[in-house]
């Protein structure tokens, strides 16, 4: 094993390390239980200090490639088995359909809130990773500071700070808004909605990547929309073949993407996917709703750019909140619609004015000034950490032939048990327990995923382990 001197020069040591070890993990060098260099031994070999080892094996145990063995060592882990590539394209009749909802998406988020739940089911942030403290001073001093502002309407399109600092962040996302571009929204819910609601009528079709967040399964169906499900990929995303073909052959108004970190599945489209994506619709004549939720989320070095980098006609609606790195609670959201500017903020005048002012402010504030770019630093390194963590607990509960998903970002977790498995039976068994998960059905109009689940990480520590383990025996029962 050895470190070049121009990749000494690139990443931290530690890094490095960490990386030519995983790679020879990788490459069979080290397989299944076979046990590692010891830290001394790996030092002396490759000249670093004792301290860097263990610094890099820290960070493969983090990943849960090895595991340390008390008085014994280090050990490879065994790997865990993920979702297929490609999703079995025979298996999806691809054709606009009515949704039947069935009361149980209102069960499940219900369930899931309660607090003594295990809670596996809604993807909310853990509690410990919000900066409630700052955030609630920051609300109480800025909003003193600006007494009628903070007790007005944020009139039209919300508070003109906020704006502004979304737009200033947005170019890391590859976007140049400007805030008068910008709306505020109650929350991505609100930003989605809206945005449905100002490209479609009852009875249109809106094509969409399945397996898909449920909340937007649910808009459809209030909002009397027919839904085309394209097949997405675990490793690469929305298919934009099938996508091509099914706009060749019937009338689509809409088209809503996630387009980073997507829930359930927690992958990012690449640049040229996107890319594709925008000039496909735009061939067709079709806007994109792109919701970006979880972008600031990805665990890459770098923040994923967003579609609407590529939009040089304005046809995609790019919406998104801080529901999940800040405060769900806040409902500060926010839509860029594009050429559909003026009819959403209409609708949003009509829908409620204005969203609340005071956390608008707050939330300007802490990207003014409250080391947003650190907090997602330090967010982003624990839900990594808790997401592989709870991926090793599944892989050693869950029945064999269990497959599971490896996020790019975000915190929640894809499962796919074996075919024989529903889990929607296996929710009502589980929540009998006090354990709650989404089932897979509530992710599809059509029954393609009623094996699997999506687990919430972001409360994972060791106390929860006895909740994986039950609903491994559930499911092999
Ligand atoms: C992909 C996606 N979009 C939107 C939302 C809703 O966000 P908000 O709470 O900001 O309305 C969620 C919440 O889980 C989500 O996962």
């Amino acid at each position: 094993m050895i470190i070049r001197k121009a990749d000494r020069e690139a990443a931290p040591l530690y890094r490095q390390v960490a990386d030519s070890v995983g790679a020879m993990i990788d490459q069979g060098s080290f397989r299944t239980g076979d046990r590692i260099p010891s830290i001394r031994s790996l030092s002396r070999q490759l000249k670093v200090s004792i301290n860097t080892v263990k610094v890099a094996y820290s960070l493969l145990e983090d990943q849960c490639r090895i595991e340390a063995r008390p008085q014994a060592g280090y050990y490879v882990r065994p790997r865990l088995p993920a979702l297929p590539q490609e999703p079995d394209l025979a298996d999806h009749a691809v054709t606009p359909l009515e949704i039947t909802s069935t009361g149980l998406v209102t069960r499940i988020m219900l369930d899931s809130l309660e607090p003594d739940k295990v809670p596996f089911g809604a993807a909310i942030p853990a509690a410990e990773l919000i900066p409630a403290l700052k955030l609630n001073r920051l609300l109480a001093t800025v909003n003193r500071q600006r007494l009628q502002e903070s007790v007005n309407y944020a009139t039209g399109a919300g508070s003109l700070r906020l704006r502004s600092q979304i737009a200033r962040r947005m170019i890391t996302a590859g976007c140049t808004l400007n805030p008068d571009e910008l709306i505020i929204t109650t929350g991505a819910s609100e930003a989605v909605f809206l945005a449905l609601r100002s490209t479609c009528r009852p009875g249109d079709t809106i094509a969409v990547g399945t397996p898909i967040y449920f909340s937007f399964l649910q808009m459809f169906q209030e909002l009397g929309l027919r839904v085309l499900e394209i097949p997405s990929s675990p490793s690469s995303g929305l298919h934009l073949d099938t996508l091509g073909q099914a706009l060749e052959r019937q009338t689509v108004q809409a088209c809503l993407v996630i387009s980073n970190v997507n829930n359930p599945l927690g992958i990012c489209l690449s640049d040229q996917k996107k890319q594709k994506l925008v000039q496909l619709l735009e061939e067709h004549d079709v806007p994109l709703i792109e919701d970006d939720i979880n972008g600031d989320l990805s665990f890459s070095d770098q923040r994923p750019s967003v579609a609407k980098a590529w939009d040089r006609n304005n046809r995609v609606l790019l919406c998104s909140s801080f529901s999940k790195t800040l405060a769900p609670g806040y409902r500060v959201g926010w839509v860029a619609p594009g050429r559909y500017q003026e009819r959403l903020l209409r609708l949003k005048l009509t829908t409620n004015i204005a969203s609340p002012s005071p956390t608008q402010l707050a939330v300007a504030e802490f990207l003014n000034s409250g080391g947003y770019e650190h907090h997602l630093r330090s967010i982003r390194r624990a839900y990594r950490t808790k997401v592989l963590q709870m991926s090793a607990a599944v892989g050693h509960c869950f029945p064999p032939g269990t497959r599971i998903s490896r996020p790019e970002g975000g915190f929640t977790l894809w499962v796919e048990l074996p075919a024989r498995v529903d889990t929607i039976d296996l929710y009502r068994r589980a929540i009998k327990l006090g354990i709650s998960f989404a089932p897979g059905a509530v992710f599809s109009t059509s029954q393609n995923h009623s094996n699997c689940l999506r687990l919430n990480a972001a409360f994972w520590s060791d106390e929860h382990h006895w909740a994986i383990s039950r609903l491994g025996e559930l499911a092999a029962a």
